[in-house]
């Protein structure tokens, strides 16, 4: 269960998010929905232990999260969340392989290790002809994949993705949702996808409304 009570959130004096009180069951798939603007990334954020909330409290299976000191942060969340970044950015400069272990390389485990992780994920998303390759040398849906192996290296319990659909055509980004839908059902982790995407709904289980820096929290009709 993650759950946020009165959070808020501003940049200097402008508030971006305002007493959001939300809880996401474990093994859910979340869409949290709004426009451009609304306060999703920076709700993603907070979760996800990138940005500190300015006031409220965040817990995560029952641990309040404001608390950790700066180590146990970094090892609670390299555990615990693997992040899929807005435009599936890779480090251009990192192979494949590489850039999947990323993770593993910041937790100090040896390069034997990492390529066993990172070619069984390769494996699974179906990219391990290109592990040897630059991002600049493979395709966009390569990539997408090589981002989502990225994400689920250390056997994250929650998986975050910020906008993973946009700018993609329609089939593309039907890949993509099928993709973390797939990694859904094969992990069983908390799935929690910021998007405006009207396709995300239909896969989602749970959907949050995010409007103009405040929450609400919707029943799913099914
Ligand atoms: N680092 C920042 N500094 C100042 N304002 C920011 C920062 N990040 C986001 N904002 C502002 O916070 C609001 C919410 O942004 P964001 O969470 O990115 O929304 P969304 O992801 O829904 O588009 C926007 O008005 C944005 O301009
Ligand atoms: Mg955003």
């Amino acid at each position: 269960m993650i759950k946020l009570s009165e959070v808020n959130k501003s940049y200097g004096k402008k508030p971006v998010l305002m007493d959001v009180n939300l809880e996401i069951p474990k093994g859910e798939f979340v869409m949290l929905r709004g426009r451009s603007g609304s306060g999703k990334s920076t709700l993603l954020n907070i979760i996800g232990g990138i940005e500190p909330a300015t006031s409220g409290e965040v817990s995560i299976e029952g641990k309040n999260v404001n608390n950790l000191k700066a180590k146990e942060r970094v090892d609670f969340y390299r555990h615990k969340v693997g992040f899929i970044f807005q435009g599936f950015y890779l480090q251009p400069q990192l192979s494949v392989m590489e850039n999947i272990g990323l993770m593993g390389t910041f937790a100090g485990m040896k390069r034997s290790e990492r390529e066993v992780r990172a070619r069984e994920l390769a494996k699974q998303l179906g990219i391990e002809e290109v592990l040897d390759s630059k991002p600049a040398e493979i395709s966009g849906g390569q990539a997408e994949r090589a981002c989502a192996a990225r994400a689920l290296f250390m056997h994250p319990e929650i998986i975050l993705a910020d906008e993973p659909t946009n700018n993609l055509d329609p089939e593309n980004a039907q890949n993509v949702i099928e993709m973390l839908k797939q990694i859904w059902q094969d992990t069983g982790a908390t799935v929690i996808v910021a998007s405006h995407d009207p396709m995300v709904e239909k896969y989602a289980t749970k959907v949050v409304k995010v409007s103009e820096g405040r929450v609400t929290d919707e029943a799913k009709a099914k």
